[in-house]
């Protein structure tokens, strides 16, 4: 049984409907290579990468999230599934897209999370990671649940890294690189910073 601020996420997306905007990116990656993207949510990156021909699997915890992503990406294999608990053999996917999942785990499930990636990704597959850092606007804004990690509104929680904290979660993994990334952006005609920390991850051939 999933926890509230697992559940939560269903609720948020039964209410509001698609949540997530923007242009969206990917790196390149080849046509023939097996993409998983972990907690796809309402189908942003799936569909860009349906428009460029890329066969990635969508998987996310969330059923409403599944049913928007399928609008989005009509032909993409969806999985309602646990990012801890991935339904796939070892070493059977190539890249994994981790944009925005992780930072919406507890700890513990951070951690089980990374070390199913690292199991499912075939020697010198590849993660790609995003996540909020801890110089992000929202830092700070909400109930801290543990150190870093904030439960806001809708019940889902967040968590903020450092660049070395993302970079040891994947422990499992050599680190091809990890950046924090800043950029600005208006809201509500004030202009407020947003920092990501971006990785690469490596298994080991
Ligand atoms: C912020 S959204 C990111 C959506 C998408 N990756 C993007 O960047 O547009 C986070 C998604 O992770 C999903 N999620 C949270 N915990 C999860 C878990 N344990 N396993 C799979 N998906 C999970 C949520 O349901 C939600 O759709």
């Amino acid at each position: 049984m999933a926890k509230d601020h697992l559940r939560a996420w269903d609720c948020d997306y039964e209410r509001r409907g698609r949540l997530w905007g923007g242009a969206g990116d990917l790196p390149e990656l080849p046509q023939d290579s097996r993409i998983l993207e972990l907690g796809c949510g309402d189908g942003k990156t799936l569909g860009l990468a349906a428009d460029r021909g890329l066969p990635v699997i969508g998987l996310d915890i969330s059923k409403q999230a599944l049913a928007l992503a399928r609008g989005a990406a009509p032909a993409a294999p969806l999985i309602l599934a646990d990012a801890r608990a991935l339904p796939f053999r070892d070493g059977c996917i190539d890249y994994i897209l981790a944009y925005h999942v992780f930072g919406h785990l507890l700890e513990g499930e951070r951690r089980a999370a990374a070390r199913e990636a690292a199991r499912v990704l075939r020697p010198g597959g590849r993660l790609f990671f995003r996540d909020f850092g801890r110089g992000d606007m929202r830092y700070g804004r909400g109930e801290e649940v543990e150190q870093g990690t904030f439960r806001r509104g809708a019940g889902t929680i967040t968590h903020y890294f450092s660049p070395e904290e993302a970079a040891a979660l994947f422990c499992w993994m050599r680190v091809a690189h990890v950046e924090a990334v800043r950029w600005t952006m208006r809201i509500r005609g004030s202009e407020v910073v947003r920092e990501g920390v971006w990785g690469e991850l490596a298994k080991s051939e």
